[in-house]
Parts: C-alpha cells; sequence; structure tokens
C-alpha cells in the first residue's frame, strides 16, 4: 500500500514501514511531483504541524484512509472533513508531554533570568566584571505559576513548577476533581483571575475555536507589573501585536514563546526586543522524543490499515 510522508522524520519507523509498503518521502509539503504522481494511490498521510490537511488535499487522495500527525496538536488537520470522508485522524499525546513541559519551563527560566541577553552581553566582549546591578531578572522561586489547560503537558509543567516551589494555578473548561488539584497542589482560576493575579502565564492549551485568541490586549493590560508569559502551545491563541506592546509599555517584564500567529513569520516588533525568547517550535525536540512520535505514528497508520483500532486517534 502506499504511504506518503510529508518528510523523513527522526528514527527507524519510516524506514521500517518500508519493508512492507511502498513509503513515499516527500520535500516538506503537498506541492511535489512525488504526491502527484501517486495521490490516487496513497491510504495513509504522514504529517506535521506545518502540514495543512484541508478538503483541497483531501479532494486528491480518493483511497487515504488515516492521516497519522507527528504532533500533538491536530489544528493543522480539518478533521471534520476527514471524518466526514471515514479518514481516521491520529496524534501522538504522551510520548512528548515532558519534553515539551522541560522546554516551556527552560523558556520561564530564560525569560526571567535573562539568559539569552546575558549570553549575547558576552559574546559581544562587553562583560567586564562582575556588577550587582547587571542583569538582574524576575525571581522564580516561590512566585505564583499560571497554567492554561492543566493536561497531559500542563501537568508535566505544574510538576517541574512545584519544583521551584511555585505556587500553581490553573484555568480550563472544565475543573479538575478535588483530589486531582491536590495531588497537583493546583488551584483553579477563571482565565481572567489567572492573567490577574499570577506572576507568570504559561499556555498548555490546543487551538480550538475557544482557545483561539484568548490572550487578548486586554488580559495583557490586566497582568501584573512585571509578569512574565510563555507560550508553547499554539500562537494564534494569542494576539501577537497585543503582546509586543504590554512588553515594552508594561506590565510585562519578559516573554517566553515557541509558537506564532502566523508561524513561520514572527511579529516584528518581538524580533527588536531584548526581553522575548524567541524559539523555531521546537517544544518536543529530544531526540527520543522526535522517534517515539515517528513510532507512534506508524504504529497508527499500521493499525488502521490492518483494520485494528488507531492507538491515539483524535
Ligand atoms: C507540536 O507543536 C505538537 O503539537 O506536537
Amino acid at each position: 500500500m502506499t504511504i506518503f510522508a510529508t518528510r523523513a522524520f527522526p528514527g527507524t519507523a519510516l524506514d521500517e514501514l518500508k519493508a512492507d509498503h511502498e513509503v513515499i518521502v516527500g520535500g516538506g509539503d503537498f506541492a511535489s511531483d512525488a504526491f502527484s504522481n501517486s495521490a490516487t494511490r496513497i491510504v495513509a498521510l504522514i504529517t506535521t504541524v506545518g502540514d495543512t490537511v484541508d478538503d483541497v488535499v483531501l479532494d486528491r487522495l480518493p483511497k487515504l484512509r488515516v492521516v497519522a500527525n507527528v504532533a500533538v496538536g491536530v489544528d493543522n488537520v480539518n478533521v471534520a472533513a476527514c471524518k466526514a470522508r471515514g479518514v481516521v485522524v491520529t496524534n501522538t499525546p504522551d510520548v512528548l508531554s515532558e519534553a515539551t513541559a522541560t522546554l516551556a519551563f527552560g523558556l520561564l527560566l530564560a525569560a526571567a533570568r535573562r539568559i539569552p541577553e546575558g549570553d549575547r552581553f558576552v559574546r559581544a566582549g562587553k562583560f567586564v566584571g562582575f556588577d550587582s546591578g547587571l542583569l538582574v531578572g524576575a525571581p522564580v522561586f516561590g512566585r505564583s505559576l499560571g497554567i492554561v489547560g492543566l493536561g497531559r503537558i500542563g501537568r508535566a509543567m505544574a510538576r517541574r513548577a512545584r519544583g521551584f516551589g511555585m505556587r500553581v494555578a490553573y484555568a480550563q473548561r472544565n475543573r479538575l476533581s478535588p483530589d486531582v488539584e491536590r495531588a497537583l497542589g493546583a488551584t483553579f482560576l477563571s482565565l481572567d483571575e489567572l492573567f490577574q493575579t499570577c506572576d507568570f502565564v504559561s499556555l498548555h492549551c490546543p487551538l480550538t475555536p475557544e482557545t483561539r485568541g484568548l490572550a487578548t490586549a486586554a488580559r495583557f493590560a490586566s497582568m501584573k507589573p512585571g509578569s512574565i508569559f510563555v507560550n508553547t502551545s499554539r500562537g494564534p491563541c494569542v494576539d501577537e501585536a497585543a503582546l509586543a506592546r504590554a512588553l515594552v509599555t508594561g506590565p510585562l517584564s519578559a516573554a517566553g514563546l515557541d509558537v506564532y500567529e502566523n508561524e513561520p513569520i514572527v511579529e516584528p516588533a518581538l524580533l527588536t526586543m531584548d526581553n522575548v525568547v524567541l524559539l523555531p517550535h521546537i517544544g518536543s525536540a529530544e531526540s527520543a522524543t522526535r522517534a517515539q512520535m515517528a513510532d507512534l505514528a506508524v504504529r497508527n497508520v499500521r493499525a488502521v490499515l490492518s483494520g485494528e483500532a488507531p492507538i491515539s486517534a483524535v
């Protein structure tokens, strides 16, 4: 059977699939001849966050049975259109939770303690000796962290924060049971309260119609003076221009971003600011994690093609 992967993925999973199937690896999108020439034979797509799987793509794939997205988020896939055509959509939850939370916490620390600024300072030859007023950042230990979306990645973030003596609050559509809240040491707040009261706010929600644009200008304006915003979820959850303004005029002192509203374009104002740490959407980019993601996607493809239940259907 013919399987189209939009690109090569780390690990050996795609190679192993080649033992039983025709596996075509594209050049990073659906524009290649390799895709056009095989489209009518393709039964499975292996995609990632930058690949838009919409009706235009689906119309070209009459034999398609499964879209295996190598990511936990599936906002790049029109899931309803797939379902309407009987196409299964799968993602790669769990295997990337710890890696993504580690990067989010790294961004929190880097933004608070001005780590990239310090690195640039030293490389520029500006370090001329200890100075107690140099690159003084925001305290982390004992401060409060507001987590938007206390799912798998949000909970991994909460555990890291507890290790740093932080008080954890969370906001999401459904409140968790008191037992789970107690185990995580997390206090439930409304989204507005969370933005208003926490020293750090970190997004860990999927992009849905409900979460799109949730970090608004008004919510940024309501944050505490000197607060810090972190986003490793999806850029369109944030009004990026409003964030840039809140970093210039306050109340925010810094931000750490791994995702952008119009990826790969970054709001130009952010590129000129020293108090924002910018990363290129690498939340899950740990070697073992990336291989596990590809492996899970391939196991999902194999399951659907052999008529079994997928491991992680959306
Ligand atoms: C990455 O952004 C993912 O959703 O896994």
